[in-house]
This record gives C-alpha cells, structure tokens and sequence, in this order.
C-alpha cells in the first residue's frame, strides 16, 4: 500500500502515539474512497478501538488534539478527525438529531455509514483492509449502494450525497438504494447543508449523470417545488451537454422553469457570489436585440454570459473582441462633470453614451442595430 500518508509528520507522530494503547485504529470514510480513486482527500477519519473512552479523552488532550462536536467527541489533530468507534442512534428530527454510543466492534460501527464505499477501513498500523459491507467491490463497478434500511433513510443529507458522489466520479446509485433516497423528503435539512451538498454537485465533472438523478430522485420537486416535464427535462439536458460551468445548473433551470433566479438561490440561501454573478446573466429570451447584447458587452466579455451558445447573435460576435474582452467606454464621468452633468443625471447620460460608442463601433460590424 502507497500511502503519501506515510511522509506526513502528523501522522506518524499519531500512529506512533497510539501504537502504545491499541493494535486497532482504522483510516475510515471519504479518505479511504478517495484513495481507492486516486483523488486527493483532505480531511482525513480515524477511528479508534479498544480505548476506554475516559482513557481516549486523556489521551487526546495528552497529544495535543482539540475536542469538537457536542454530542459525542471528535478529536482534530492537524487534518486528522480522530474518534472511537461509535454507533448512532435516532432520538429526535433532523440531520443531527441522533444519540451516540462506544462500540468495540468495527462491523456494527461501520453499519451508521451512508454507503458500503464510505465504511472500507484501513487500519493504520498494518494496512489490513476491513470492508465490512463489500465497498471494494461496489467502487470497482462503480455502484453507489446504502448499507443499511433502516438507518439510511434516518438521515436524509444522504440522499443529495448519492446525487454529489453520482456526479463527481460518475458512479450508479444502485436500484435500492435509489428506491428509498425516492421516498425521504429533505423537509428537514437546513438550507445551508443542502447548499453545500449541492455545491459539490455544481463543481463536479459528470454533472449530466447527477442531473439524472437529480430528476428521479424528485430533488427538484424536494427543494424547489417544481415540476419539469419530459419535454422540458430533455431541454435542460440538452442545455447543459453543451456547457457545464459552475453556475450553469441555475441558469438553465431558470430557463427551462421560469422561475426567477432569487427564488431557486433563496431556496439554497445561496451565497452572495451566486446573486452577483445573475446580476450580469439575462434570460436567452431578453437578448433578444443587437442593443440588448452590446448593452451585456459594457457588463462582461460575452463569452463569459452563459447564454452566449443559444443566442441568435452568436455568430455575429464570436469573432469579435468583445467576446472575449469587457468593452472600455473612452467616454469617462469626468468629462461628463466637466459639461456640467452631476448626480444621477451624470450617471444616466454615462450610460447613454457608453451604449452610443458601443453601437458606434459594433452595431455596424454586426450588420445591423436593431
Ligand atoms: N457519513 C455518513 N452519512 C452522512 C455523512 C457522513 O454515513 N450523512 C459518513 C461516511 O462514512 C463518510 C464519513 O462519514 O465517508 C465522513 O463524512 P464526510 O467527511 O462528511 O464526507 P465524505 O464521505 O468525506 O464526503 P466528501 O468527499 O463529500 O466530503
């Protein structure tokens, strides 16, 4: 095993330190996937056995750990999250709403993890492999599959994880698996933890196989209470095979639903960035003359306004500068003050004679200024 672990001060002194209280501490979660994909990760689990948890609490101060978490104690060493080994249990509502005892045994532990990908261990001190539930062999076909009924469905976060990790290595929600994420409603996740499942979603590569399932899995029905039909699936398909940037995914759901772009990111409590950048990112129907895409010009590079690719004028601008560059106005509000023109009034004719030079210089070249 070729761990770029093995390098990593922090870790050997971890490995060395409890190397001296247990033969049983495992790397766990997200890092052992991702190093079974070849990704980097991180955060980085350990899960400890057969320490006393009042023992594991002197311990950690003893090493210099900090304690996180309320209801049970996470230590965090450097990027290292180290805890026993734990089970949960549901006491009351909500993504957080569990109970959380020490259990010695790494199967039963393992059994509180979303899917068999997440519950490979790896224990540090042999590299023996423990893969309770077959995540191996899921990760070689490249199947998302839950580990348990009864507590999968206990956590409803679980179900934009399938979406995220389906998207981010283009992996298969197994047929169960997405049977029961169909019938968990997300009524009691908070917006900012959708947001950042979501988030993940926005940034990962194969986002047209996350899109299917944010289709089946009724996501949009879930978060945003709208139904798209097939016609208008296929639409926001096709719209986001041609591009795939960060912010697409909203632009083209605003398209294909009609929403406003405020309703879909107050529904996530989306932050700031995302209400600026729709600041300079009109509907393809709103472009729909000449003036309008040179106005856009002033704003940003048209290359960088989503709709570029399904606008009429596509063709008309590719080629010129200002698709690629912002356009800059010789006009400037000092000779506007200098004339004489002040508060809104000077704002106002700025504007004005931006638009003039602009369609001085492009409208022509596009043939016509409509
Ligand atoms: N986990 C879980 N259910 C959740 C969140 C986490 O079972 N709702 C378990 C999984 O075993 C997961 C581990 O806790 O691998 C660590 O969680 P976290 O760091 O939040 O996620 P990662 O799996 O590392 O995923 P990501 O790469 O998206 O951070």
């Amino acid at each position: 095993m070729n761990f770029s672990l093995k390098s990593n001060t922090e870790y050997l002194t971890l490995v060395n330190f409890l190397k001296q209280h247990t033969q049983r501490a495992y790397l766990v979660g997200g890092y052992v996937r991702d190093y079974y994909l070849n990704k980097q990760s991180t955060d980085i689990d350990i899960e400890v056995y057969d320490i006393e948890p009042s023992l594991f609490e002197k311990l950690m101060e003893e090493l210099g750990a900090k304690g996180v978490g309320k209801s049970f104690f996470v230590y965090k060493f450097g990027c290292f999250d180290i805890s026993l080994g734990r089970v949960e249990k549901k006491i009351g509502k909500g993504h957080r709403g569990f109970s959380v005892d020490v259990t010695n045994d790494t199967k039963t532990a393992s059994k509180r993890r979303d899917f068999t990908m997440n519950a490979i261990m790896i224990n540090i001190f042999t590299y023996e492999v423990v893969d309770h539930y077959n995540g191996l062999e899921d990760l070689h076909n490249s199947l998302i599959r839950h580990i348990d009924d009864t507590t999968f469905i206990e956590d409803s976060l679980r179900v934009l994880r399938a979406v995220q990790f389906s998207s981010r290595f283009n992996f298969t929600i197994e047929s169960k698996t997405e049977n029961l994420c169909k019938e968990i409603s997300l009524d009691d996740l908070s917006k900012e933890r959708v947001f950042l499942e979501f988030d993940k979603f926005l940034k990962s590569q194969y986002k047209l196989k996350g899109l299917k399932y944010i289709f089946s899995l009724k996501i949009l029905e879930k978060l945003f209470s709208i139904n798209l039909s097939e016609k208008e699936r296929n639409k926001f398909i096709e719209y986001m095979k041609d591009s795939q940037g960060y912010y697409d995914f909203f632009y083209y759901l605003r398209e294909v639903s009609g929403c406003e772009i405020t309703f879909l990111l107050d529904r996530l409590k989306a932050p700031k960035s995302f209400y600026t950048f729709f600041k300079t990112q009109p509907k393809i129907a709103d472009v729909d003359k000449i003036k309008d895409l040179l106005k856009l010009a002033l704003e940003i590079p048209l290359t960088q306004w989503i709709g570029i690719n399904h606008s009429k004028f596509y063709f008309q601008v590719k080629d010129l500068e200002i698709f690629s560059e912002k356009f800059c106005p010789k006009i400037t509000a000092t000779t506007l003050l200098k004339e004489g023109f002040a508060g809104k009034e000077l704002g106002e004719e700025l504007r004005k004679r931006e638009l003039e030079e602009i369609e001085e210089l492009y409208g022509r070249e596009m043939g016509t200024t409509n």
